[in-house]
């Protein structure tokens, strides 16, 4: 299992690291990046509910 941000796809939102920083963080580029990609922490799932553009998913 590996969580992916589409890059193409993220508007540098922001609401995925407030709901699980230990994950997803801001890069510099302004959009979302992942630090734990492994994670199973339950707000992954919030994170990828929460996006406006659908931009997370989890590649099993
Ligand atoms: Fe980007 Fe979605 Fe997070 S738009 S910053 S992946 S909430």
């Amino acid at each position: 299992m590996k969580i992916i941000i589409d890059k193409e796809a993220c508007i540098g939102d922001g609401i995925c690291e407030s709901l699980c920083p230990d994950v997803f963080q801001m890069a510099d580029d302004g959009k979302a990046e992942v630090i734990d990609e492994q994670s199973n922490e339950p707000c992954v799932q919030d994170a990828i509910d929460a996006c406006p553009t659908e931009a997370i998913s989890i590649e099993e």
